[in-house]
């Protein structure tokens, strides 16, 4: 990441076309770059599109690309990127800036709703779950892999879009590897720029029904011997939701703490990084609120759809086997609210 800091230094293109010199020219080389960039600060370093190449030993060409300086503030000049994807061409769109963030969340949470609700947008491409797999989360080098990947827009799944898109992440579940280095995914947010969008849910005990019906189904596959975590009908859905869990009442409220302390915990790590909290019945009763969440990825306004369709609705007495129990537990405690009807 020390590359990020000469920021006129292409690792890329240096280090692939000057691979065989001698240290000393390779020492000379970073002064004469790092005399390019103080010369070129304003108007090359800022926008992190200079290139570097190398023609022959000993000569280094400052080669600027004709992109017209952004008209941005400066406190967001960090956030802005000029990505140079290694499989295709940005093409028209390679001097449109483009933003780094992550949808850091919990299991149940919405996130593959509000997900389908940003791929909508033609400039934003979210690339869903990439954590999930547990090789790319085994230690700090396959994250930081990872995370280079998407942000050079070279990761290819089904919500890539074309070469003009303005905001790429992903979403990331704090169990996968973000509560485990938090400081090394603090360090490369920051110094890469990547902004955060917390995505968590108000109803604790709704999301605990989510999550318990959703493991049943892992097994018994009640659509058509399929196991779905997402539908796109309120047939599904319904079948789905026949499922009734049954709540350990013992473990309940321990359960509740541990969620509502991994949330703070991960507040207060990443609370120095740009960011942005959101609640899932917050969007679900006001979409209104998914501008702001462009607002702040900086790209225009546009209506978002999805196609998925809620899987347990209205009261939570229907979706639990041991309701009263259930109710017993929770009144007269903190949590009494989560039994009242709400998303
Ligand atoms: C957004 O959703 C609408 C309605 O489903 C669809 O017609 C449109 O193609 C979608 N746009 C993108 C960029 O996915
Ligand atoms: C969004 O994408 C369209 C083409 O799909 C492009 O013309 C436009 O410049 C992009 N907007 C931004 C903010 O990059
Ligand atoms: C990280 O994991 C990868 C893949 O298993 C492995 O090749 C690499 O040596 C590991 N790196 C460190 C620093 O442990
Ligand atoms: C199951 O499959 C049948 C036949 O393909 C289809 O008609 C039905 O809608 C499916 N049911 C669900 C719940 O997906
Ligand atoms: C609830 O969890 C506790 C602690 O793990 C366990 O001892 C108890 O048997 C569980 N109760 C039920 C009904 O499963
Ligand atoms: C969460 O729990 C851990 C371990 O009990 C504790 O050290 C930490 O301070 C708690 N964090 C918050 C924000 O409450
Ligand atoms: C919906 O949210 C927007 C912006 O967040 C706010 O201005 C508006 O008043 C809200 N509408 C309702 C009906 O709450």
């Amino acid at each position: 990441m020390a590359d990020d800091d000469l920021c006129c230094f292409n690792k890329d293109s240096f280090l692939g076309k000057a691979p065989k010199k001698s240290p000393l020219l390779l020492r000379m080389a970073v002064v004469v770059l790092l005399m390019a960039c103080s010369l070129y600060i304003s108007s090359v370093c800022l926008k992190q599109v200079g290139i570097v190449s190398v023609n022959s030993p000993g000569i280094f060409k400052v080669v600027e690309r004709q992109c017209p300086v952004p008209n941005i503030e400066p406190w967001e000049i960090p956030y802005v990127h000029y990505p140079k994807p290694t499989m295709y061409s940005r093409a028209e769109c390679e001097c449109n800036p483009v933003r780094y963030f992550a949808i850091l969340s919990m299991q149940r949470s919405g996130s593959g709703w509000f997900e389908t609700l940003l791929n909508n947008h033609t400039n934003v491409s979210s690339n869903g779950e990439i954590f999930s797999v547990k090789i790319r989360r085994r230690n700090v080098s396959t994250i930081v892999e990872t995370l280079d990947r998407v942000y050079n827009l070279d990761w290819l799944s089904s919500a890539s879009k074309n070469e003009c898109t303005a905001a790429v992440g992903f979403k990331w579940m704090l169990n996968q590897g973000v509560m485990q280095h938090p400081d090394e995914v603090v360090e490369y947010f920051r110094t890469r720029g990547v902004s955060a969008i917390f995505l968590f849910r108000r109803n604790l005990l709704r999301r605990m029904i989510s999550v318990l019906a959703n493991e049943y189904d892992r097994g018994a596959k009640l659509l058509n011997g399929t196991h779905k975590s997402h539908v796109h009908s309120p047939h599904e859905a319904e079948i789905l939701a026949r499922y009734k869990p049954l709540i350990n009442t013992t473990l309940l409220i321990h359960n509740l703490k541990q969620v509502e302390n991994t949330t703070a915990q991960a507040l207060e790590y990443f609370k120095s990084t740009r960011h942005m909290i959101l609640y899932y019945e917050d969007i679900a009763k006001n979409r209104t609120k998914l501008y702001e969440v462009l607002d702040f990825l900086k790209v225009p306004q546009r209506e978002l759809k999805s196609r998925q369709v809620k899987i347990h609705k209205g009261s939570l007495s229907n979706h639990v086997e041991n309701w009263e129990e259930v109710q017993a537990a929770l009144q007269g405690t903190q949590y009494k609210a989560f039994l009242d009807i709400d998303y």
